[in-house]
């Protein structure tokens, strides 16, 4: 939620500024802005929209300089304007400033600089931190100034900051600094030979350097040409540790596809495979997992497991409460973490809390895990950024390895969740009541889930024909039994978020009380089918949808014994134990949403109002 790049070294800043931003467009799109260093003080070049309304904007002038800022917004205190558009600029002209947080307080903030003679031109509470620096420096500059006046005056006013921040922040008489902090909003340093990058996020750092440093918060960096410094904003200095990323540019690439989307679709056999590469027992009747820090014995004392997450992953938490509970016998309850960090639930001591996020940041997730953790509970996580702030702070966890996702609507970090929490659920099965029998016959049917998504995205062109005959109808229903229901879940918001079409996912059997009411010729249903106990009720709501006229786009296993002419369409994927279905289900509704979407000419990487990663409350 809103991307920050800054550079500081010898080559020209705007081009590095303008790829960066493209690379974290991702996190917000309703403006852009840079600011590069020049003498005669700061160049500026803000837009609304998208980078490229900035990389057109930035082209009127040269823009000369080697250290630079550059932000992209996703909007939250004040419109979507030029004006309210990053960087900000002091009011006296020294400080500039770009943000990606919420500043609580900035009303109180406001009126105290008003009262000093700072005026404001935006309706940004962002504004009003820049303005703050600027005293602060204003004040540092009147006794003896020495060289760090413009660091100390950036700490000086984190002190006075309620809210959340990542920020870059540049002064005008100082050609050869760039100051950087976090509280509760990710940045990242990335360490060159001679430059220096901050970023949101590793994807706008990558180019450049794979060495990096993960700030925590309240960490504030003071970067030259010559090195950078770490200290806390309570000024205690801090050994900043220098990690390696393993992400390549090409992982970031959209290559020959249309869209990230759609490249990150085509990437999940290799992301599954990513997901399961070493973690299986020799024995390959189990998993294994390097990251947890419990003992057997500690996990086999659980007696309980609380998943929290937002969004897509709290669907995958649902998928982990299904196999957790049929392969290991553990109840396990879901939550999603905006509710659980305000409600006092009841925990008890053998429960372990999962959080599972992708990006590893999402507010509501991050403050979910502090309060599991407060209340002194051992609190696990999967994600899929390497070193990010849930990932540093959960006492142990599972990486997901699925490489960088960029589209917004989530896709190959689902399924590499729900596939790691089939694992998850054998290697608690195999700890307490699953055969070695049982364990052997799941890692097979993992195993070989790949190779069924490599069938399944080869129907692209055949699900690309069925999204065209559906794509001009305004709402949908996903139905599914079981482990199904959260895929139908998952299937109406993938329709949702990228296509605006109002799709709702319910359990089948739960359709007749209410859902019902909405079907028509113009309401057309997806329904999941796989064989076995349930499959003939399963039957049995198709037939009540089709009795009152509803279309039935039927997505079912290929050993399902149907009557003829049941469903209006169908996409046959491969049959495939309980443990790995949720993952071959999955595929078909992310090509159909993805389809449907391009046919109503959506912008399917950069839907609107949405941002793939929500620091913000
Ligand atoms: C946002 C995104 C969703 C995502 C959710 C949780 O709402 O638009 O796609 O599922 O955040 O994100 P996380 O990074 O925590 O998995």
């Amino acid at each position: 939620m809103c991307g920050i790049v800054g550079y500081i070294g010898k080559q020209p800043v705007k081009r590095i500024l303008l790829e960066g931003l493209k690379r974290l467009e991702y996190r917000g799109y309703d403006s852009a802005g840079l600011t590069v260093y020049a003498q005669e003080g700061f160049q500026l070049a803000k837009t609304v929209g998208r980078v490229a309304n900035l990389t057109k904007a930035a082209a009127k002038s040269t823009f000369p300089g080697t250290l630079g800022i550059s932000h992209t917004r996703w909007a939250t205190h004040g419109g979507v304007t030029d004006a309210n558009a990053h960087p900000h600029i002091s009011s006296d002209g020294k400080i500039a400033l770009v943000h990606n947080g919420v500043i609580e307080n900035y009303a109180d903030m406001k009126r105290f600089l008003t009262t000093k003679g700072y005026t404001f031109s935006s309706e940004t509470d962002t504004e009003a931190l820049c303005n703050l620096i600027a005293y602060h420096y204003a004040k540092e500059t009147e006794g003896t100034p020495d060289r760090t006046r413009f660091f100390t005056a950036v700490r000086k006013s984190l002190l006075h900051v309620e809210g959340t921040y990542g920020i870059a922040v540049l002064c005008a008489d100082c050609p050869d600094e760039m100051v950087g902090a976090r509280k509760g909003s990710p940045l990242i340093l990335g360490v060159g030979t001679g430059e220096y990058l901050l970023a949101s996020d590793v994807a706008a750092i990558v180019t450049h350097t794979s060495n990096v440093v993960y700030l925590k918060d309240d960490e504030v960096v003071h970067l030259t040409r010559e090195g950078f410094q770490v200290m806390t904003t309570a000024e205690y200095g801090v050994e900043a540790k220098i990690d390696q990323v393993t992400w390549t540019v090409e992982d970031a690439e959209l290559g020959d596809f249309a869209h990230y989307m759609l490249k990150e679709i085509f990437d999940q056999p290799a992301s599954l495979e990513n997901a399961m590469r070493g973690r299986f027992s020799d024995d390959g009747s189990t998993a294994k997992f390097g990251g947890l820090n419990l003992t057997p014995h500690e996990l086999r004392q659980v007696d309980r497991i609380v998943f929290t997450a937002c969004g897509t992953a709290w669907h995958a938490c649902l998928v982990a409460e299904y196999l957790i509970e049929k392969f290991a016998r553990i109840p396990v309850e879901v939550e999603y973490a905006s509710e659980f960090r305000y409600r006092n639930a009841p925990l008890d001591k053998n429960t372990l809390v999962f959080v599972v996020s992708q990006s590893g940041e999402t507010i509501d997730t991050l403050a979910a895990l502090r309060e599991a953790q407060r209340k002194g509970y051992r609190c696990l996580a999967i994600t899929n950024v390497v070193g990010s702030t849930i990932a540093r702070e959960s006492d142990g966890g599972i990486y997901q390895h699925a490489g960088p996702e960029i589209g917004v609507a989530s896709t190959k970090a689902f399924t590499s969740q729900i596939l790691i929490a089939a694992m998850l659920a054998l290697y608690l099965g195999r700890m307490r009541d699953l055969s070695y029998a049982d364990g052997v016959e799941i890692v097979k049917a993992l195993k070989e889930a790949p190779g069924h998504v490599k069938k399944i995205v080869a129907q692209a062109e055949h699900i690309r024909s069925i999204a065209a005959k559906y794509a001009q109808h305004a709402d949908f229903l996903f139905l599914g039994r079981q482990a199904m229901f959260p895929i139908a879940l998952e299937g109406a918001l993938k329709l949702k978020e990228i296509s605006y079409i109002h799709a709702e996912g319910y359990p089948a059997a739960e359709m007749k009380h209410g859902p019902i009411a909405l079907i028509s010729e113009q309401c057309p249903s997806v329904f999941f089918a796989s064989s076995g106990e349930i499959l003939q009720k399963v039957v049995s709501n198709i037939q009540e949808v089709k009795a009152r006229r509803g279309k039935v786009i039927l997505i079912h296993t290929e050993d399902c014994a149907l009557p003829d002419g049941l469903a209006d369409d169908t996409i046959v994927i491969p049959a495939a134990h309980d443990a790995a279905l949720p993952v071959l289900a999955t595929v078909p509704v992310q090509l159909l949403s993805y389809y449907i979407a391009l046919e109503r000419g959506c912008d399917v990487d950069k839907p609107r109002n949405l941002a793939k990663s929500v620091t913000v409350e």
